[in-house]
């Protein structure tokens, strides 16, 4: 590893920490749209930020890595429910019953590794937190050493192993390739983001101005002003 990738990642996997720590005091903003709370009110006013994509692929990672992840610096995530769906161009081979994926083997590894990253940790700032980390080998091509992800961060890889290992990982799967089979209009690259169920297409990289748009609450971050 040369000492530029060094530093960048201790830089930026270091605010990823903090969320972490912080976790506890923002449950406010948890992604569960489940679970029922006082402050569903602020819930309800977020923008629903779905990302489609699949984990090998270069233009996915470099979303996630240098564009996505600013929401947690300057304070979209507070307004957006981040969905992420890794999945993308993966289909089911009708004939075996075997899921097939637009980067190979390892591809479908890793998008059951990042569908039980998230089913198995709900809160969006740690889940993120290891996908980041996920996507930041890929760019470097080292996405095989992704374990090393869990200890960086000081997170548990148990929980997340045992769902990969098991039925419950194929489902996730199954969900996240109905749901990205549903896309009106449906995908024709990815990163594919949709925007309260409005695809922005080819200017997902301008998703915040789309997010800030579609915000109807009052606290409005400065990412937005
Ligand atoms: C599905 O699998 C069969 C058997 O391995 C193979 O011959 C066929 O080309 C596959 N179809 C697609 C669309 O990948
Ligand atoms: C599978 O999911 C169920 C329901 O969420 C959970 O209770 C169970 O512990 C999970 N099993 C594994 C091996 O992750
Ligand atoms: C956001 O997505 C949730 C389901 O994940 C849905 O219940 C809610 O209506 C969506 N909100 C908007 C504004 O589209
Ligand atoms: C989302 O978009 C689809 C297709 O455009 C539509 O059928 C569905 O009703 C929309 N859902 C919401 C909550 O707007
Ligand atoms: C999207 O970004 C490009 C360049 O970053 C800019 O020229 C364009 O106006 C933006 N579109 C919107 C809708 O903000």
């Amino acid at each position: 590893m040369g000492s530029t990738s060094l530093v960048f990642t201790f830089v930026i996997a270091f605010p990823f920490l903090l969320f972490i720590f912080q976790s506890d005091s923002i449950s406010a903003y948890d992604s569960d749209y489940g679970r029922v709370n006082k402050d569903s009110k602020l819930v309800s006013q977020k923008v629903n930020l779905s990302v489609y994509y699949e984990a090998l692929n270069p233009s996915c990672a470099s979303f996630i890595v240098k564009n996505l992840a600013r929401i947690f610096d300057n304070g979209l995530n507070t307004i957006v429910n981040l969905r992420l769906i890794p999945w993308g161009n993966a289909f089911l081979n009708k004939s075996t019953n075997a899921i097939v994926c637009q980067n190979g083997l390892d591809e479908c590894e890793l998008n059951t590794l990042q569908a039980c990253t998230i089913n198995v940790m709900r809160d969006v700032n740690k889940h993120f937190a290891l996908i980041y980390c996920f996507e930041f080998l890929v760019i470097e091509g080292r996405y095989k050493e992704w374990r090393t992800c869990f200890s960086s961060l000081g997170l548990n890889q148990k929980p997340v192993l045992d769902c990969i290992g098991s039925v419950n990982g194929t489902k996730l799967e199954q969900g996240y390739a109905i749901e990205t089979a549903q896309l009106n209009p449906p995908h024709t690259f990815v990163p594919w983001v949709v925007v309260n169920n409005q695809s922005i297409g080819k200017d997902y990289n301008n998703f915040t101005v789309y997010a800030c748009m579609a915000y109807k609450g009052d606290s409005v971050p400065v990412a937005c002003q």
